[in-house]
């Protein structure tokens, strides 16, 4: 066991404050990773406030960040995809069975034994996973991912997260040229959503709450843009979605964007508010629409999804932050006053 810097919240009232935590020394099969960069999600602060109570209550202390880009600087014996001084990747998850059919479907998010990157029960040091937000990281090398070489390392952290939860979805509805998208607030996860439908050919249209980000929205790849608010502007795009993505994060109508969806027409949520949602049986009914959630996505389509935006050079557009500012910037987060991600630059823990 050795000592990681590290930020962490002492309650859901608490702000995060400079700590130290422990990491295991790395088994035969781990990766240990000095973190360069860690995205602000607003998961993070979700779980760091105990939003989530009723599904994942917090456990305190809680060090967040779950979108994690470093360099390795020590493998296992048994470890052969990686070795010291490579760039690495790890994102939600640092664990799971490796047997059941998710598991060896790829779809290691949906197994039983899953363990997340944080506040889940560590099996090797006991106590709850930490995650990113901190200098260094051992994780089992199945949960660790290749980094394209080309892409910017601060900009590639958010792509652990609110990368793999918007394009995962969109692979599975069959987001394509000659099809519709929209995407529901332009925050973290929805401007990568933006970048995503683009390069897979799609029709995107944003629906945003803030008038100021409409520009935004066009320079990423937006066709269309509406203030959601403007139910006059709502009703133009009625019955003429193939698909919509919801990214936002506090209690919304979804009803509004179900009646924009075609026949047969999916809305899927990845956005997690704190409250249930309301939902009108008949704007599902009428059209045979679908609503339905999906949660980040496997390692397979993860490295895909990498390996996808080093390809299309797609990044996130990050505001690089040092960890003292991290109270500040989840102040700022609640307000979605940030383009459009929050990257922590670790090197800032130094002097911690
Ligand atoms: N399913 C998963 O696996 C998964 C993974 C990661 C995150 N999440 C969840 O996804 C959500 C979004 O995360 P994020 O990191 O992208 O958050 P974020 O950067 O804060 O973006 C959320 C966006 O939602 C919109 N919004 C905020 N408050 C709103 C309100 N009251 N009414 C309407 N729109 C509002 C804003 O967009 P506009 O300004 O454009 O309106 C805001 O930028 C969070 O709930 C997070 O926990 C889920
Ligand atoms: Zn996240
Ligand atoms: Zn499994």
């Amino acid at each position: 066991m050795y000592n990681s810097k590290a930020y962490s919240a002492a309650s859901a009232t608490s702000p995060l404050a400079s700590a130290k935590i422990n990491r295991r020394d790395p088994g035969e099969t781990d990766v240990q990773i000095e973190i360069l960069f860690c995205g602000i999600c607003h998961s993070d602060l979700h779980q760091v406030r105990n939003e989530w109570s009723g599904f994942m209550p917090t456990v305190y202390p809680c060090v967040p960040g779950h979108e994690i880009v470093g360099r390795v600087t020590k493998v296992g014996s048994a470890v052969k995809k990686f070795k010291p001084g490579d760039l690495a990747a790890v994102g939600c998850m640092v664990d799971s069975d490796g047997t059941c059919p998710e598991c060896k479907a790829g779809l290691e998010q949906f197994c039983p034994n899953l363990t997340l990157t944080y506040n889940f029960p560590d099996k090797h040091l006991g106590g709850v996973t930490c995650g990113g937000y901190s200098d260094s990281v051992v994780v089992d090398q199945r949960f660790v991912l290749r980094v394209p070489a080309n892409l910017n390392l601060a900009g590639t952290a958010p792509l652990l997260c609110a990368g793999i939860t918007t394009y995962s979805p969109m692979r599975h509805w069959g987001v394509t040229k000659g099809k519709k998208a929209g995407v529901v607030g332009l925050g973290g996860l929805g401007h990568m959503a933006v970048k995503f439908a683009h390069a897979l050919g799609a029709h995107v249209v944003v629906f945003t709450t803030s008038p100021g980000k409409k520009e935004d929205a066009l320079r990423l790849g937006a066709d269309e843009v509406v203030i959601s608010r403007d139910n006059n502007e709502m009703q133009k795009h009625a019955g003429s979605f193939d698909f919509i993505l919801d990214a936002v994060s506090a209690n919304h109508d979804i009803n509004a964007y179900l009646a924009l969806l075609r026949r047969d027409g999916n809305l899927t949520l990845v956005g997690a508010p704190e409250k249930p949602l309301a939902l009108a049986a008949f704007n599902l009914i009428m059209g045979r629409r679908s609503l339905s959630g999906s949660p980040i996505g496997g390692i397979p389509q993860t490295q895909e999804m990498l390996d996808f935006c080093g390809a299309h050079d797609i990044t996130s557009d990050v505001e690089v932050i040092p960890m003292q500012k991290v109270n500040e910037a989840y102040e700022r987060l609640v307000k979605s006053d940030v383009k459009y991600r929050f990257s922590i630059d670790m090197a800032s823990l130094k002097s911690e």
